[in-house]
């Protein structure tokens, strides 16, 4: 199993000790002082006990409330719904869940690097299908039929997706339905970066038809909401999946962190302004940093969703790997070979989309709330 992070990026921080572009996975805003005060306000009135295993059920209420008011995702939150420790642990249980050793599940890549080893911890194989940058990474349905074998039992699908930025397109999602159908499979669903997406809606595969009893939807509050450190995500499926996922997860994590949930109960009560004021600005700097990428010579698509770019770096002449590595040594700038997340990266890179650096612990470095750089970084 690959170790998380790119190597030469990991000795060339320990040697240089700078500030590089790339922070995996990381929204560099704080976690809106509303859900963080909530924390506080909990800590000091000492929510510090377990919650059921299943999470508090106030925060299971608003979930099904919001994925059925946003996407016409129906689910019940007192059987169909379960809080996590983010949606890291939600991937886990579920593919613990859903498989018996030796199951296939077909991952499209280049996909978020956790999706095969954690199919291959739950004891299934991984089975890779392409998708091509020509086509905006879209699951092409037919590449994944032909991959489809007796021995398989889901497709993990992620959209917005980590780290292409790649929006799944409707019929795509609905050709994956139809396989599911056809051949009795479930979809693992991560939908993480739902609430960033920058042209159109977002789909979400429980709600089209003839998803639901097959879906297993994967969500959390990590990215729109900046809150990853606290560790709070959910699962949403069919009560027997969801029975079972609680099984092994008050076998193994007992419940989510209980102050997490109730500042993610106040993430999804509260005025949603601070969500839409980070993804406006995501948007801004997207295209901002799209812009500068191509002026550069770099052919890059505006990424739909999440908030990584993923440009081609073919007209460099090198391979993802060799362009990473001289772009770090010569530029000190750290973006990852689009290899490591399956052979069809490879001739591009991937990027976080922040052109800028700003504070992101605004409070302890005496900054005044306003979103001004950072003088200490
Ligand atoms: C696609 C995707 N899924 C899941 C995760 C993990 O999310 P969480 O913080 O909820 O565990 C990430 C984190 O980068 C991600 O990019």
């Amino acid at each position: 199993m690959p170790a998380v992070g790119h190597p030469p990026v990991l000795r060339h921080r320990r040697r240089d000790g700078r500030r590089h572009l790339a922070r995996v996975g990381e929204p560099d805003f704080a976690t809106p002082w509303r859900i963080t005060e909530a924390g506080i306000y909990a800590l000091e009135h000492g929510h510090t006990t377990y919650t059921s295993n299943a999470g508090l059920p106030r925060l299971r209420e608003l979930i099904c409330e919001d994925l059925a008011t946003r996407y016409a995702a129906r689910y019940d939150p007192g059987t169909e719904c379960l809080i996590t420790t983010g949606v890291s642990e939600g991937l886990d249980l579920v593919l613990r869940v859903l498989l018996n050793p030796g199951d296939e599940v077909i991952v499209p890549e280049p996909c978020y690097v956790a999706y095969e080893p954690c199919v291959a911890f739950a004891g299934g194989t991984p089975v890779r299908v392409p998708t091509r940058w020509e086509d905006g990474f879209a699951v092409d349905p037919d590449v994944v039929a032909a991959a489809i074998t007796p021995r398989t039992k889901a497709i993990l699908v992620g959209s917005p997706a980590n780290p292409t930025g790649a929006v799944q397109p409707r019929e795509a999602l609905e050709g994956l339905v139809r396989l599911a159908e056809q051949h009795d499979l479930y979809l693992v669903s991560d939908e993480i970066y739902a609430r960033l997406t920058y042209a159109g809606g977002h789909t979400c595969l429980g709600a089209l038809p003839g998803a639901r009893e097959r879906t297993v939807l994967l969500g959390g509050f990590s990215k729109a909401h900046a809150m990853t450190g606290w560790r709070v995500g959910w699962v949403c499926a069919p009560a027997a999946v969801a029975e079972l996922a609680v099984r092994v997860h008050q076998y193994t994590m007992l419940c989510a962190p209980h102050v997490s949930q109730l500042a993610a109960v106040e993430a999804l009560s509260g005025p949603d302004d601070d969500v839409a004021a980070m993804v406006a600005d995501y948007d801004r700097r997207r295209r901002v940093f799209v812009k500068g990428l191509r002026e550069t010579g770099l052919d890059c698509p505006e990424p739909e969703g999440a908030f990584y770019a993923f440009p081609s770096i073919r007209s460099s002449g090198l391979d993802s790997e060799t362009f990473a590595e001289r772009l770090l040594h010569a530029e000190h700038v750290a973006v990852v070979p689009g290899s490591v997340f399956g052979p069809s990266g490879e001739g591009t890179c991937a990027a976080p989309t922040r052109p800028r650096c700003r504070c992101w612990r605004r409070r302890s470095c005496g900054s005044t709330g306003s979103w001004a750089p950072c003088a200490r970084r």
